[in-house]
């Protein structure tokens, strides 16, 4: 048999050195040499020639008798998580679980197991707590006792995949990647090569056996280098668990999916009894929404195939700084200094003298530029302080000019709105006609001026204006 030795490998320029050096010798980069375990040759390497007559070819397949069917999917019966994964697990896959610590990564994946166990062999690798405090954890969440629920409190990788190979489940889920360790690397649990190749031996399981794998990793608000992100790239499908710590509700993100659509998002509560799905995340998102405020929007997003509506808030205040400060919450700074920049030269609201803060309420980040209407109508009313109209949704990417863009899939965001209660909406001309009919009324614009030309244009009540 092949003798396993270790090498070190720059991630920079992929030259191999025997030791570790802080500074890679060929390229100069520094901190790039990662350890690796490779089997030693000890005869000469085979020639192309040689290697291809032992190939087989039985090995090529035709497209069409490979089984594989959506119904081959594996439901963890909670629809939220369902929905992130695009629809269940696909077996053989590996799927990825990122988030702070706390946020609630093992309580959803022990409940996820818990409904899973209802129909399939799940076996739960705990490296962090021990069996007594995670049955301890499932008594609080008020599980009952399940003959296919196994739990295996290890961190020694090679105990771990030699009991996963011999007991044969259908799932599996390892808490946490930076907890357990392989003993014949010589670096710590949560270094980049001990994650790295914990991944890489969880994936090979899983494709050879048809076993679904969760791996849960967690992830520091400093970015730490061995967190998930390392290992985005390897899986199958990458989801986030984020939300606020002082706030209950949850989001599922998916970062990455081979198997369905990104960014769709899951909403769950954390509560006493554990994560509850929240179906109607529009509702529990405006519980707090207050129409008589001015700076405060809503917009219809699209998150995945998920409409959602959002509030977007924005606060326009008189700067005493010689820099006025722009801080944003939920969009990406470079958009919101775009929107300030179009908004002064196109419609001359000169927000030089004001500092400017945008929140989008609800921890979600909006990616979409549909959203760049709702900010812009934020911060108009905000600086005139103006309520806008409290029944009205604005959606629109806007340009450079000033030109308000057509935006994707507006049938579904407006249907949500309507759902909601809403009575009107701004959305861009070049959606109009709409494909769907809608009882709301809708108002096409090509332009942020003709958007101004639907809002009041002045504020009987206001006093303070910045
Ligand atoms: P946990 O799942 O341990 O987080 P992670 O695995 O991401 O580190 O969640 C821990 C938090 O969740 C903890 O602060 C307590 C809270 N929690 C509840 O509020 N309700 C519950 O029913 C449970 C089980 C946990
Ligand atoms: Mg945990």
């Amino acid at each position: 048999m092949a003798k396993i030795k270790k090498q070190f490998v720059c991630q920079e320029c992929a030259a191999i050195s025997p030791r570790w050096m802080g500074k890679c010798t060929e390229c100069n980069a520094w901190n790039s040499l990662e350890e690796k375990l490779v089997q030693k040759q000890t005869n000469r390497l085979a020639t192309s020639q040689e290697t291809w007559q032992h190939v087989d070819q039985t090995e090529l397949l035709r497209l069409q008798d490979i089984n594989y069917s959506e119904a081959d999917r594996q439901l963890t019966g909670l629809e939220e998580l369902d929905r992130a994964l695009g629809g269940g697990m696909v077996p053989g896959s590996l799927i990825l679980l990122g988030g702070e610590p706390g946020i609630g990564k093992s309580t959803l994946l022990l409940q996820a197991a818990y409904l899973m166990s209802q129909g399939l062999r799940v076996i739960y690798v705990s490296a962090e707590e021990s069996a007594q405090q995670i049955k301890s954890r499932a008594s609080r969440l008020g599980f009952e006792s399940s003959d296919q629920f196994h739990l295996l409190a290890e961190t020694q990788l090679d105990k771990i995949l030699a009991i996963l190979e011999q007991a044969q489940p259908e799932v599996v889920i390892l808490d946490s990647i930076q907890a357990v360790y392989d003993s014949r690397l010589e670096t710590t649990p949560g270094s980049v090569s001990q994650v790295k190749n914990t991944c890489n031996l969880m994936m090979k399981l899983s494709k050879q056996q048809g076993i679904s794998s969760w791996i849960i990793g967690h992830v520091n608000k400093d970015g730490d280098i061995a967190g998930p992100k390392v290992l985005e790239h390897m899986v199958d499908t990458v989801l986030y668990f984020e939300g606020e710590r002082y706030r209950s509700f949850r989001l599922l993100r998916t970062m990455k999916n081979r198997f369905g659509a990104t960014h769709e998002v899951g909403v769950f509560d954390m509560t006493h009894q554990g994560l509850k799905e929240v179906t109607n995340p529009s509702a529990l998102f405006l519980a707090e929404y207050d129409g008589d405020n001015s700076g405060s929007v809503i917009v219809p997003t699209l998150e995945g195939t998920r409409p959602i509506l959002i509030e977007i808030q924005a606060l326009t205040y008189a700067s005493y700084a010689n820099f006025p400060k722009r801080s944003s919450n939920g969009i990406a700074y470079q958009r919101l200094i775009q929107l300030i920049a179009v908004l002064e030269k196109r419609v001359g609201l000169n927000l030089s003298k004001s500092d400017v803060l945008v929140n989008v309420v609800s921890g979600l980040e909006i990616e979409e530029p549909a959203a760049d209407l709702g900010v812009a109508m934020a911060m108009i009313s905000s600086f005139r302080n103006l309520p806008l109209n409290q029944h009205t949704l604005y959606l629109g990417e806007v340009g450079l000019g000033g030109e308000v863009r057509a935006v994707n899939q507006i049938e579904r965001r407006l249907q949500e709105g309507q759902k909601l209660g809403f009575k009107r909406a701004i959305v861009p001309q070049k959606n109009l006609p709409l494909q769907v009919e809608t009882e709301m009324e809708i108002i096409g614009v090509k332009n942020l001026m003709q958007v101004l030309k639907t809002i009041p244009q002045s504020n009987e009540k206001a006093t303070v204006s910045a």
